[in-house]
């Protein structure tokens, strides 16, 4: 397979990372998941002890160093070289990640993060501007998108498995309340790019969703 972008779009819970990361895999393309860096800045954020104001996530921004690290599949998140794999995947990142993201110098620093990573090709890009925004050009632009409770279904799930005691309908009202912060905002909303292939995951298994990407790939 050539040196393609790819660019994955869609709501929280779309199941984005699972099988992009699969498919980057079958590709032999690097992942790159966006979404994990403004977690990243998020729990920078949450590091100081205080209560979470704008003003607080912009005074973490000049000088934090966010690095993705993508081996054997999977993706490591490394913030000012400390490994934050698995504390950004938390309901307190979920409950604010969606206010650091919708911030200009943020999301100015991260997208030119982006870029810079998309230009050598073989990449696969999963986040909420990808088609729209960071690249405009990607060779192949999915717009991955399921019911809101089979979304709910999938992150219930995610979190239970690591030992939280999380709500059902608490998890589908705060993946609501995301999708709306996220799709109404000002910069970079989330929208479907209207070049983009609409996907939808409802009732499909992750090896069906990763057989469809890579169907569109080929
Ligand atoms: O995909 P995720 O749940 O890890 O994303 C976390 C948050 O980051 C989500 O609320 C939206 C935001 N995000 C964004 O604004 N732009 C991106 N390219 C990726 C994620």
């Amino acid at each position: 397979m050539s040196n393609l972008v790819v660019a994955i779009d869609g709501p929280a819970g779309a199941g984005k990372s699972t099988v992009a990361q699969l498919a980057a895999k079958e590709l032999g393309y690097t992942y790159i998941d966006t979404g994990a860096m403004y977690r990243a800045v998020a729990w920078k954020a949450l590091q100081k002890k205080e209560p979470v104001t704008d003003e607080l996530i912009l005074s973490v921004l000049p000088d934090i160093e966010v690095d993705l690290q993508y081996v054997d599949g999977k993706t490591k998140v490394f913030v000012d070289g400390r490994d934050v794999t698995g504390e950004i995947r938390t309901p307190e990142i979920n409950k604010i990640v969606s206010q650091v993201a919708k911030l200009g110098p943020v999301r100015e620093k991260m997208v030119n993060l982006q870029r810079k990573m998309g230009e050598r090709g073989a990449v696969l890009m999963d986040g909420r501007d990808i088609a729209t925004n960071v690249l405009p050009n990607a060779d192949v632009k999915i717009f991955l998108t399921a019911s809101i409770e089979e979304r709910a279904k999938r992150r219930w799930k995610e979190l239970k498995e690591k030992g939280y005691d999380v709500d059902m309908e608490e998890i589908q009202s705060e993946i609501a309340a995301r999708d709306k912060a996220d799709s109404e905002r000002e910069i970079s909303p989330l929208v479907q790019a209207e070049d983009a292939v609409l996907l939808d995951t409802t009732g499909l298994s992750i090896d069906e969703v990763v057989n469809k990407i890579l169907g569109m790939c080929r």
